[in-house]
């Protein structure tokens, strides 16, 4: 059975969603760079090993701890749960095609930050999430599965961003849970 770690920086909404399907058993450990992120407390409570790399020693050293600390989990896919950083090609090249993000918008739409506000600025008719390969390129590695809704009249940015978090939580454990059954399939 395939193995995730999951990497957070915040209330980890995701995460939780992650460990409450049934790829939640397969979770070996949780990373935050934030110590007070919500998230480590429900990693906890689901019984998982927590790790803060809080990168305050420059993006080189921070990550490289960071791959140091990952090291002894041997992952098979490292899920980014709303972890806020860029991380540099050098950390993408180490951890070659295990890393996945989902991202708040239908990429290669609205890549970055406040995707809600900017999808409502622009008139957009059609919004929803992604999963994707993380690269070097800012949200911009090969998309995986999207998950979409229609854009009401009546939407604000905190309405949008609840009915797309709501889709974010089906898509990303589904889509973890076929990486990892389909390596399984590899294998044999
Ligand atoms: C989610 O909207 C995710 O798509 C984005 O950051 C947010 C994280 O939320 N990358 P949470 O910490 O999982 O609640």
């Amino acid at each position: 059975m395939g193995s995730l770690v999951v990497l957070i920086s915040g209330r980890g909404s995701n995460l939780q969603a992650i460990l409450e399907s049934p790829v939640g058993g397969q979770v070996t450990a949780v990373f935050s760079d934030h110590v007070q992120a919500g998230g480590l407390d429900i990693a906890r409570r689901f019984g998982k090993p927590v790790h803060v790399c809080p990168f305050t020693t420059g993006r080189r050293d921070s990550e490289h701890a960071l791959t140091r600390q990952i090291k002894p989990y041997r992952p098979d896919l490292i899920a980014l749960a709303g972890f806020m950083r860029v991380l540099s090609a050098d950390f993408i090249a180490a951890h070659g095609g295990r890393l996945v993000n989902i991202h708040p918008s239908l990429l290669p739409e609205f890549r970055g930050l406040h995707t809600h506000r900017r999808v409502l600025a622009a008139g957009t008719k059609e919004h929803g999430c992604t999963v994707h390969w993380v690269t070097a390129e800012l949200d911009g590695g090969d998309i995986i599965a999207q998950s979409r809704l229609t854009v009401r009249p009546d939407d604000d940015e905190a309405g949008l961003a609840a009915r797309v978090l709501t889709l974010e939580h089906r898509l990303y454990p589904q889509v973890l849970a076929q990486l990892l059954n389909k390596e399984e399939q590899d294998i044999a």
